[in-house]
């Protein structure tokens, strides 16, 4: 089983050089270096340029590099997936998209551009089209050349295009956040919650946080820096969790066992799909562990 953690994926703007230089001592498992709504207009071409040095430069060890770009359909879009496409980041993220169109069309101009293999596509789930259309967005990661790979909530998008309010517990966003865990989950891609904006508020957001996880997402998207510490203990299995995958992947591991579908451990009743799931709960807290 391969796993990449995406618990925290950190935004921040390409056009901030501090802010890309500071992300290497940050704990965060991904950084999204962003070309799109975080950049005024007129920084969209230096922070193309930053962001590519940034990338093709290196030093952020282990954490994934995603690039967001601006539209294809904008001035900069075609500009910005080449800059990414030659710097090969891990990812880059395709916002607005409301269509299989979109990704597609994304995949093949970044073959031709000669992005390499590694680079995967990402997709902000942030229209109205998106939701609508998740199953047929997200089915295109059937297809390899396709590239996708993760889904991105967009929430501050969809309560703009919707006019749903974020609120606590953000009751009017459940059905567009569980609408994609539900498409992520059907096509094997990861999921990553949309950002809490008021980043000094942490009680609200280690709730939202507890939410996301609850719901089925992989990690959270986040403005900063301080709001890493908390994402990436919410979305990481506790020690407990792991201790009690690993008794039910022993106990069906026990030859006695190995002809039944049910049993009891400690009281309760654990199946063969508790058993798959105590597997993947393993291999992320190995994989954090790493
Ligand atoms: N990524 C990396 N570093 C960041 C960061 C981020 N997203 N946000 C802040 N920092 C750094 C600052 O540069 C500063 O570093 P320094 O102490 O070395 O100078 C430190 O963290 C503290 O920052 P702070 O003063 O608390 O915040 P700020 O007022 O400078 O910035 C925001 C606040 C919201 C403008 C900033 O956090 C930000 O730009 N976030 C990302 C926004 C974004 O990308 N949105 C698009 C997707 S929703
Ligand atoms: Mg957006």
């Amino acid at each position: 089983m391969s796993i990449r953690p995406r618990r925290s994926v950190l935004y921040m703007p390409g056009s901030n050089a501090r802010a890309l230089e500071k992300a290497k001592t940050l704990a965060a498992d991904a950084l999204i270096l962003d070309l799109e709504d975080a950049v005024a207009p007129d920084a969209k071409e230096v922070a193309r340029k930053q962001v590519a040095d940034a990338v093709a430069q290196g030093g952020y060890g282990r954490r994934e590099l995603i690039v967001r770009i601006n539209g294809l359909s904008t001035p900069w879009g075609k500009e910005d997936l080449a800059a990414a496409a030659k710097a090969g980041p891990d990812a880059v993220l395709i916002p607005k998209v409301s269509t299989p169109g979109d990704i597609m069309l994304a995949a093949r101009e970044l073959r031709e551009a000669g992005a390499p293999e590694r680079t995967r596509l990402w997709a902000m789930m942030e229209t109205p089209h998106a939701i609508l259309s998740a199953d047929s967005i997200v089915r295109t990661a059937m297809d390899p050349a396709a590239r996708l790979a993760a889904l991105v909530m967009g929430t501050n998008d969809i309560a703009k295009e919707t006019r749903a309010r974020l609120t606590p517990g953000r009751p009017a966003m459940l059905a567009y956040l569980s609408i994609c865990v539900a498409a992520a989950r059907a096509y094997g891609v990861d999921v990553i919650d949309g950002v809490y904006n008021n980043f000094g508020d942490e009680a609200g957001f280690r709730a939202e946080c507890e939410q996301g996880r609850d719901l089925g997402m992989d990690g959270k998207t986040l403005i900063h820096p301080n709001q890493c510490a908390i994402a990436n203990e919410v979305f990481a299995p506790s020690d407990t969790e792991t201790e009690w995958a690993k008794k039910i992947i022993a106990v069906f591991d026990l030859p006695e066992n190995a002809a039944k579908g049910a049993l009891q451990l400690e009281g309760k009743m654990v199946e063969r799909l508790h058993a798959e799931m105590a597997r993947r709960t393993v291999a992320i807290a190995e994989a954090i562990a790493v």
